[in-house]
């Protein structure tokens, strides 16, 4: 029976889940006087490429910032096209442009709803000429960006044998996946360049903060470069120096610098990854084993490759009737006080990637209209999920039948 709005608080779609242990790293940090670019950034790195397994890590303030970062590394810019899913938050394909280069759109897997391979593959075929130059633009194709969706691990081994065969590298915009792993290897493991956000939305944060993780120690370089305005000796290693030791710029960086203070509190906040993730699945498991008893609507099957989902996100999908019954499901839990979030809009739909309006991509757009999302965080109390549960089963009733 579900209790009215009124009786009880309203449930929110997203925590962040801090232990206060997060507070004595910070006073450190503030009484050592050194707040940004000082040695808890360095330390952060090392906790983060340790965890993933990659050999370097470069703290940015943001993923979107990571990977312009790792554009600009790989020199990729103007007259280069990425190819990457138009199913993933706006700042996937933002970073690309930002770097100068263009984003070109293939379709997801509709079980996954990461980008397909074969759906890629098709596209490169399609789009490009022998040498990678777009038939259409000239420009040529330099990357495929594939993104670990909610979580998601995407099949990177598909990927893996694209790359080899078109000769391009995969890149990796893991914002959602810190603590997924990819047929036992951990997101960010793979040797490919890798992008990871800490905004509060996702599984642990630094309020907000960015990671670019690679196995190639010029792009770390170049990275760490551009990211402190083209400095090309760090502050840390100029103040480490014993002699006089000056910079110089020979590209125009950014400040896309991480605080010391943010550095900190990841610190703290992968001390506690595992633990959330955890919580996340077991709570992601109750959602599946009732969702999956309720006809009329629809939840993610796993393939074999997947060892674990981090569930960032949990997503409910109607099975038919799209927007309309979609929107109808939402406005149910609204009004029961679960509150709840659309399925993420295609990029190649928004008016900023206007020349891209007109592309077929079926699955992206059926997926971004029949979803939305549900609360999952380790703070739920079992009642609340719960409760959860039972009003996602009465909005299934009254609107779907
Ligand atoms: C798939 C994806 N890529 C990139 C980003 C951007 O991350 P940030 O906000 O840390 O720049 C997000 C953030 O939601 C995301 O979901």
């Amino acid at each position: 029976m579900i209790s009215s709005n009124k009786q009880r608080k309203s449930i929110a779609l997203a925590k962040p889940l801090f232990d206060g242990s997060e507070l004595e790293g910070i006073q450190k940090v503030l009484e050592s006087g050194w707040v940004t670019q000082g040695p808890v950034i360095g330390q952060f790195e090392k906790v983060v490429a340790d965890y993933v397994g990659a050999p370097f890590a470069v703290a940015s303030s943001n993923c979107t910032t990571a990977m312009h970062l790792g554009w600009l590394a790989m020199n990729i810019g103007k007259g280069d096209d990425v190819l990457c899913p138009s199913y993933s938050f706006i700042a996937s394909a933002n970073a690309v442009r930002h770097a100068g280069a263009e984003p070109v759109f293939a379709d997801i897997d509709a079980e996954t709803w990461n980008i397909d391979a074969e759906a890629t593959r098709k596209t490169i075929l399609e789009k490009y000429d022998s040498k990678l130059k777009n038939k259409a633009t000239g420009n040529t194709l330099k990357a495929v960006l594939v993104v670990h969706q909610i979580g998601i691990p995407c099949d990177l081994d598909k990927f893996a044998a694209l790359s080899k065969e078109f000769g391009i590298p995969i890149v990796e915009d893991a914002a959602c996946a810190i603590g997924s792993i990819y047929d036992g290897t951990k997101i960010g493991g793979s040797g490919n360049l890798c992008a990871f956000s800490f905004h509060p939305r996702k599984v642990i944060t630094t309020g907000e903060g960015g990671m670019l993780t690679c196995s190639n120690a010029e792009i770390d370089k170049t990275a760490r470069v551009y990211r402190a305005h083209g400095m090309s000796v760090s502050d840390l290693a100029r103040h480490q120096a014993s002699n006089l030791t000056f910079e110089n710029y020979d590209v125009v960086g950014y400040n896309f610098r991480m605080t010391d203070i943010q550095a900190s509190i990841g610190i703290s906040q992968f001390k506690l990854l595992e633990s959330i993730v955890e919580k996340r699945i077991k709570i992601g498991q109750q959602y599946n084993d009732a969702f999956s008893k309720i006809t009329g609507i629809k939840t993610i099957n796993l393939p074999d490759y997947i060892s674990r989902w981090n569930y960032q996100s949990y997503p409910v999908t109607v099975k038919s009737g799209g927007a309309e019954l979609r929107n109808k499901m939402m406005a149910f839990l609204e009004k029961e006080g679960v509150s709840t979030r659309r399925g993420i809009p295609p990029i190649h739909l928004e008016p900023a990637y206007r020349a891209h309006n007109g592309e077929h991509l079926p699955n992206t757009v059926s997926v971004s209209e029949s979803s939305f999302f549900i609360p999952i965080y380790p703070q739920l109390e079992q009642d609340d999920i719960e409760y959860i549960i039972d009003v996602v089963r009465n909005a299934a009733k009254e609107v779907i039948g």
